[in-house]
């Protein structure tokens, strides 16, 4: 909601009707976008030259989108976990205010000092990281940071991990009611103990459950992460949806490794770590396209944004909104030139909004099961 033209995130009760599972289309993300894709109806394809005239630098552009009841950004680009700190450590060098949201590091329910290093390494056109969760836990995060977090008009949505269904949970009701905490954003790509340490994020049924458990503890925005280190990730959307999330997140990292120049071990001191940066870009590009035509709830893109065609791209391909990620290492000041390249182009087009971007790529029709296409696996 917009408060004395600031952007907040409101609560609302846990007995607000909350249209978990709708049939596609019933949702928008977007105010007067339905979600039934294509929504593009006016303009051209992504790159393809328009023939609508360009507006001027004074017409004001629509970028804000509503990811949730009670969570409206002012714009779409919004910054990835782990690669913002909790947002304060780049307080002297970024206009934080300005971004869509911050979505903060990993918290735990208790604190973590991470994986043996090494822990990160770079790859061609893209970095390995196993920080391993490094966090003071979640009682800490609320102590040092929420107040200043209260006192901004940029969200800040909490990326919440865990072991087990019940540190989910915990974790969620701790941070539920705190001023300052938007939202809350659940990494499933973590070990569920109880299971043998197959991650929640692997399987329909465990990411439903942990989604509906931490639905029922906290009436916060639940936005809920997709792993892309899995066969088919629409089943698993899917049951993320009907267990009750706001949106999904798509993607976090590929699992990799890379091995020690002298070729005796694998180089990270956790021997597996994950993948980011422009080499998983079309990956998620691919999970992305795949998603949003299966879900009916906002899809925010994440994996190799480092310009704005990215970001083109990923809404081209249906998401509502992009988070900036590894690309932040070289350029923490990117996200803030997006959202004012996004403006530009929309004037450049002569769109007085960024709907009209979302969508163009994707089919008319949800795609019908073939050997080819989207169901293609090489
Ligand atoms: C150093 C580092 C730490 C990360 N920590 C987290 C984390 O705590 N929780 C999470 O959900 N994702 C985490 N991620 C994944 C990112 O949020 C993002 O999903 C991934 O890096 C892909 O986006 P990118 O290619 O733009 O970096 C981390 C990524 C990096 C590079």
């Amino acid at each position: 909601m917009v408060v004395g033209g600031k952007v907040h995130a409101t609560r609302h009760p846990k007995t607000a009707q909350r249209p978990a599972s709708g049939p596609v289309g019933a949702r928008s993300a977007i105010a007067g976008v339905r979600s039934d894709r294509p929504v593009a109806s006016v303009g051209s394809r992504a790159g393809v030259p328009d023939d609508r005239r360009a507006i001027d630098d004074a017409t004001p552009v629509d970028l804000s989108v509503e990811l949730a009841p009670g969570l409206r950004l002012a714009n779409p680009i919004l910054v990835a976990s782990g690669t913002f700190g909790y947002g304060i450590e780049y307080g002297d060098v970024v206009d934080v205010e300005r971004l869509g949201a911050i979505c903060c590091k990993g918290t735990t329910l208790k604190p973590r000092i991470g994986n043996i290093t090494p822990r990160v390494t770079e790859t061609p056109a893209g970095m390995l990281n196993s920080i391993g969760l490094q966090n003071p836990g979640v009682d800490a995060v609320i102590e040092r940071y929420a107040s200043t977090w209260a006192g901004w008009r940029v969200p800040v949505i909490v990326n919440v991990a865990g072991e087990s269904i019940d540190d989910y949970v915990e974790v969620a009701r701790r941070l539920d009611g705190v001023p300052g905490v938007a939202g809350i954003e659940l990494n499933i790509s973590c070990p569920n103990v109880g299971k043998g340490g197959l991650q929640f994020a692997i399987d329909a049924e465990a990411a439903g459950a942990v989604t509906a458990a931490v639905r029922r503890a906290s009436d916060l925005p639940l936005l809920v992460k997709l792993s892309p280190n899995v066969a088919d990730v629409r089943p698993i959307a899917r049951a993320i949806q009907k267990a009750g999330a706001d949106a999904i997140t798509a993607i976090n990292t590929l699992s990799g490794i890379a091995i020690r120049p002298d070729r005796t071990r694998p180089l990270l001191g956790n021997v597996y770590g994950g993948l980011s940066g422009p080499a998983i870009k079309p990956v998620a590009l691919r999970i992305v396209y795949e998603v949003t035509q299966v879900v009916d709830i906002p899809v925010v893109a994440i994996g190799g944004v480092s310009e704005l065609s990215d970001a083109l791209d990923f809404l081209a391909v249906g998401a509502v909104a992009v988070q900036v990620g590894t690309a932040l290492f070289a350029d923490p000041t990117l996200p803030i030139r997006m959202v004012d390249g996004l403006a530009a182009e929309c004037r450049r087009r002569g769109f007085d909004s960024y709907r009209p971007l979302i969508g163009t790529a994707l089919p008319r029709k949800p795609s019908a099961p073939s050997a080819k296409g989207v169901e293609y696996r090489p």
